[in-house]
C-alpha cells in the first residue's frame, strides 16, 4: 500500500519525505487556502515547490466545474511537472473530463467519492485513482470503511485497474483498516502517519533494554 500525505504544507511534506516511506501528496483547494496560498500563479508555484520535494504523484485539483474549463485547467496543471495528477470532482462533466484526460495520457484522481456507484463510474471513465472520503462518511455516523471494501470488491470482480486511494483518513486505525479493506493508497495528515509509531509497550521495552545495557556496562 502506498502512503500519500494529505496537505499543502511544505514543512510537513518534507518531514514525511525524510521518513523514507512517502509515495506522494494529495492537496485540495481547502488545504491550499489553509497555507494562505491564493491566486492562480501563486498556487501553481506552490504545486511546483511540492513537486520539487516529492518525486511521486502529486494531486492538484481543478477549480472549474464545466468540461472545457476542467480540460484547460488540467492541461495547465499537468504542465507544471511530470508527477502532477489532475484531481477532478465526481460530477457529470468530471466524468467526461476523466475520459478526455485518459485519452491525453494525463493521470487523474476522481475526488469527492461517497458511493460504490460513483467509484464504478470513475473507473469506467479511466480514472487513475478514485478517492473515497472515509472520515466524512464517519462524520455522518455511517461506517466509511465499508465503502473501501465495496469498491475493492467491485474493482476486483470487474478487473478495473483504477487505484483505490482512501482519503479523508483521520487516524492510525483508519490507515490499518483501509489496508485490510484493500486500499491501494492512503492519504492522511502527518499526525496520522506518525501515530502508527506509537505503542506504550515499545516505549517501556526500549527503556528496559537501555537500562539493562547501562547496568551491565557498570
Ligand atoms: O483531500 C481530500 C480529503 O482527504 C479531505 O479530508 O479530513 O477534509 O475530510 P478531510
Amino acid at each position: 500500500m502506498k502512503f500519500f500525505i494529505d496537505t499543502a504544507n511544505l514543512a510537513q511534506i518534507s518531514e514525511a519525505k525524510e521518513l523514507g516511506i512517502l509515495d506522494g501528496v494529495t492537496t485540495n483547494p481547502s488545504l491550499m487556502a489553509k497555507e494562505g496560498v491564493t491566486g492562480k500563479s501563486n498556487i501553481y508555484k506552490h504545486y511546483k515547490k511540492i513537486c520539487d520535494i516529492v518525486s511521486g504523484d502529486v494531486s492538484a485539483e481543478v477549480i472549474s466545474t464545466d468540461f472545457a474549463g476542467m480540460i484547460k485547467e488540467g492541461k495547465e496543471l499537468a504542465m507544471i511537472s511530470d508527477n502532477i495528477v489532475v484531481k477532478v470532482p465526481m460530477i457529470k462533466d468530471g466524468i467526461k473530463a476523466l475520459v478526455e484526460f485518459n485519452k491525453l495520457e494525463i493521470k487523474t484522481n476522481c475526488t469527492l467519492v461517497f458511493s460504490a456507484g460513483q467509484a464504478l463510474l470513475a473507473a469506467k471513465a479511466g480514472a487513475t485513482y478514485v478517492s473515497p472520503f472515509i472520515g466524512r462518511i464517519d462524520d455522518m455516523s455511517w461506517t466509511g470503511m465499508n465503502l473501501i471494501s465495496d469498491i475493492f470488491e467491485v474493482y476486483s470482480m470487474q478487473g478495473f485497474d483504477t487505484e483505490i486511494l482512501a482519503a479523508s483518513i483521520r487516524n492510525g486505525l483508519h490507515i490499518v483498516d483501509a489496508a485490510k479493506a484493500g486500499a491501494d493508497v492512503v492519504t492522511c495528515p502527518l499526525d496520522a502517519i506518525l501515530s502508527l509509531l506509537k505503542h506504550p509497550l515499545t516505549d517501556i521495552g526500549l527503556a528496559k533494554f537501555l537500562e539493562d545495557h547501562a547496568k551491565a556496562a557498570k
